[in-house]
């Protein structure tokens, strides 16, 4: 396995985290037109689950550093054939790329890849992690807040299920911030500090919500999509109560009328077209820091 590789948040130190949320703030700013001097490099791009956000900021940042990129088409691939996870990520490194984001619905499907030399960039795995979708929501609010030491994030929905929720608490909870979380009993998961969201409304700096996991078997059962938002959602009144600093996120897709109030989604708190932005700008900061490329210089920026 390639050192550079970014499998799960549990192998980065704090350190590691605060340098690439560093040099993505500097993507924003001074570095913004900055290229890896290894220009053309050559990336793959293999989703096995549908994306959006990640897949195309992936594609995004990829473009924007001046690598060229192969959008791998899993459904016109030998993966149609039986090929395995590993044979088609060795037949990509031997083609010549150099590198390989994956996402796959298949829990820690990188264990298989301990042979291949190239750096893996996690898209996503199963329910276990989302690496860059972590960064991101770290970023939307080390910008807010200037620190994430000491702040008081509630995460709300589909717990059980959501590998955001559980790359979101291995991160906060190293960078010393206080993660607990909310929704229907049946998505607690074990580990994971129970709350009920409107005992802890008041006090939180964030309010995540996310989205029903319906094709991991998630349902809402006998409740409707309005019931839904009123004893789990970020309505109206929820809104109201929260404190006038705090922010409300959400990874996206969002279900509008179900974890969200339709109106919210843009309102003044909401910083849900902010965390997409941020997307590309830490996803620059993992390539570069993947093709060994240590973090910019504070003091020339
Ligand atoms: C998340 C994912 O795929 O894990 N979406 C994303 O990458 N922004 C969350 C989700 O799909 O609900």
């Amino acid at each position: 396995m390639n050192k550079y590789s970014l499998l799960t948040m549990k192998d980065l130190t704090k350190q590691d985290i605060l340098q690439i949320l560093d040099d993505a703030l500097l993507f924003g700013t001074d570095y913004k037109d900055w290229q890896l001097p290894r220009s053309k490099a050559l990336i793959a791009n293999l989703f096995f689950e549908a994306s959006t956000r990640t897949h195309y900021s992936f594609e995004s940042a990829e473009l924007q550093l001046g690598c060229k990129v192969a959008d791998i088409d899993v459904g016109k691939s030998s993966v149609t054939k039986g090929e395995s996870l590993y044979d088609t990520v060795k037949v990509l490194e031997s083609i010549g790329y150099d590198a390989v984001v994956i996402r796959h619905s298949q829990d820690e499907y990188y264990k298989e890849l301990e042979n291949i030399s190239i750096p893996i960039l996690n898209g996503g795995d199963g329910q276990k992690d989302h690496p860059t979708q972590c960064l991101l929501d770290l970023l939307t609010m080390y910008q807010e807040f200037g620190t994430l030491e000491g702040l008081n994030v509630v995460i709300c929905g589909d717990i059980l299920h959501s590998r955001v929720a559980a790359s979101d608490k291995e991160a906060l909870e190293k960078m010393g911030a206080t993660v607990r979380f909310a929704g229907p009993e049946i998505w607690r998961r074990e580990g994971f500090t129970p709350v009920e969201l409107d005992d802890v409304i008041e006090e939180a700096d964030v309010v995540m919500m996310l989205r029903i996991q319906k094709e991991r078997g998630s349902s809402l059962g006998d409740m409707t999509d309005a019931e839904y938002l009123e004893r789990y959602g970020m309505n109206k009144t929820r809104y109201a109560r929260m404190k006038d600093t705090a922010i409300i996120m959400h990874p996206g897709p969002i279900n509008r009328g179900v974890e969200f109030d339709t109106d919210l989604v843009e309102a003044p708190k909401s910083r849900y077209f902010k965390q997409i932005q941020n997307g590309v700008l830490v996803r620059k900061s993992v390539i570069k820091r993947a093709f060994g490329y240590p973090p910019f210089e504070k003091e020339n920026a």
